[in-house]
């Protein structure tokens, strides 16, 4: 077969961890050459770059510097430049991730050029369409020509709505490949002593939803459940930019950083975060990947949402929906060793990559 190039879109946080073990598996393939393209809508060096190097990325090949913005400014400014891209230098198919702004805005730009994508990460649905990227994933579904899915529900959703059965194809979890690819690094880092705290003893929180951090009185709410549970159990709050605009703007930083039990951190590296996820005894979180690799280590997790497009972490993992007023009373249930201890998906096994890679060639073939 002919080498054919193939665009990795890589743009946001949670992105870098579902490209890395792809650009990996194609870099090494005969036949193909990964071309990075990153749309730089996240730029700090600890939401994009500490990313890239954990995860032995190669520096962008390409970098549209998009940056932040409103979402018709983002989605637009990424879909313009992008179609410019593709004027000079049109791949053999381009690859989409997960389900933030630059997913849909790359398939829009792409597939308005009779372009192909392929969607990683497909079939996901929240069914609350208040939130914007399941707006950016049913778009993105809609459209892509090859969807790679991570669970058996994402392939009944699509087949729901309307895809053709030969487009999907099943490939599982692709972010426990970028896990298992860097267990060692993960397993020696051992974060939680920067902390002084021992492994099992406290508690790893993640919050940046606008649902959850852009209203003040939600925030409220949980920065109140946060730091009664931290009384009960230390937590490392890693505090997403978007969560310390908000936090700073309502003055409740000075709040969070006298309560006791309650470590604030930077956002960390992947590794770094990675660590104090393996050694920690809850995690309380609205982010998507964090649901699935507190699942596939057997954790506990919090889920600080009314719905979840991860059912399958419900269903027969470790997580549970909760809201501010019943996280102390679930935590309570954690420390008495009476949360369940779940089992991993099928598929979710460190070769998601290699399925991909698989089913990418023989549909170029
Ligand atoms: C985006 C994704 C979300 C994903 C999250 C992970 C969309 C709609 N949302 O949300 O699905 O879970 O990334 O982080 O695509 N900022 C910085 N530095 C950065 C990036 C952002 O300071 O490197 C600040 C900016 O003030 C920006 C705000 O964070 O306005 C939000 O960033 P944005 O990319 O719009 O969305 P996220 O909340 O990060």
């Amino acid at each position: 077969m002919a080498s054919k190039q193939v665009h990795l879109i890589a743009a946001a946080r949670p992105n870098f961890m579902k490209i890395a073990p792809l650009y990996h598996a194609l870099n090494a393939a005969p036949w193909c050459e990964p071309v990075v393209v990153h749309t730089g809508q996240h730029y700090d060096f600890n939401m994009s770059d500490a990313f890239f190097r954990d995860l032995g990325l190669p520096e962008p090949d390409i970098n549209l510097e998009i940056g932040s913005g409103s979402h018709a400014e983002q989605t637009a400014g990424v879909m313009v430049a992008y179609e410019r891209l593709l004027a000079q230098d049109a791949p053999d198919m381009t690859v989409v991730v997960g389900d933030v702004n630059s997913t849909l805005a790359c398939t829009l730009a792409a597939k308005k050029l009779n372009r192909p994508v392929a969607h990683l990460e497909a079939g996901l649905r929240s069914n609350d369409r208040t939130m914007p990227e399941e707006l950016n994933r049913i778009l993105t579904d809609a459209i892509a020509d090859v969807l790679w899915t991570p669970s058996p529900d994402g392939d009944e959703n699509l087949l729901r709505e309307g895809v053709p059965a030969e487009r999907i194809s099943r490939v599982g979890n692709i972010m426990i490949d970028s896990f298992e690819l860097l267990r060692p690094k993960i397993e020696a880092e051992n974060s939680h002593e920067a902390f002084g705290l021992t492994p099992g003893g406290y508690g790893v929180v993640t919050l940046h939803r606008p649902s959850n951090v852009d209203h003040p009185e939600t925030l409220t709410l949980l920065i109140e459940g946060l730091t009664a549970v931290a009384e009960q159990m230390p937590l490392v709050f890693a505090m997403h930019p978007r969560t310390r605009k908000s936090l700073e703007r309502l003055d409740l930083m000075t709040r969070l950083q006298s309560a006791s039990g309650l470590h604030l951190t930077e956002p960390l590296s992947y590794i770094r975060f990675m660590s104090l996820v393996l050694s920690c005894g809850l995690a309380v979180t609205d982010s998507g990947g964090l649901q699935e690799e507190t699942t596939y280590l057997g954790i506990p997790c919090l889920t600080l949402r009314t719905t979840t497009e991860r059912p399958v972490t419900i269903a027969s993992g470790t997580n549970s929906l909760a809201t501010a007023q019943d996280m102390l009373s679930m935590v309570d249930k954690i420390l008495a060793g009476e949360w369940p201890k779940g089992a991993c998906p099928d598929l979710w096994d460190g070769r998601t990559a290699g399925r991909v890679a698989e089913d990418l060639k023989s549909r170029l073939a």
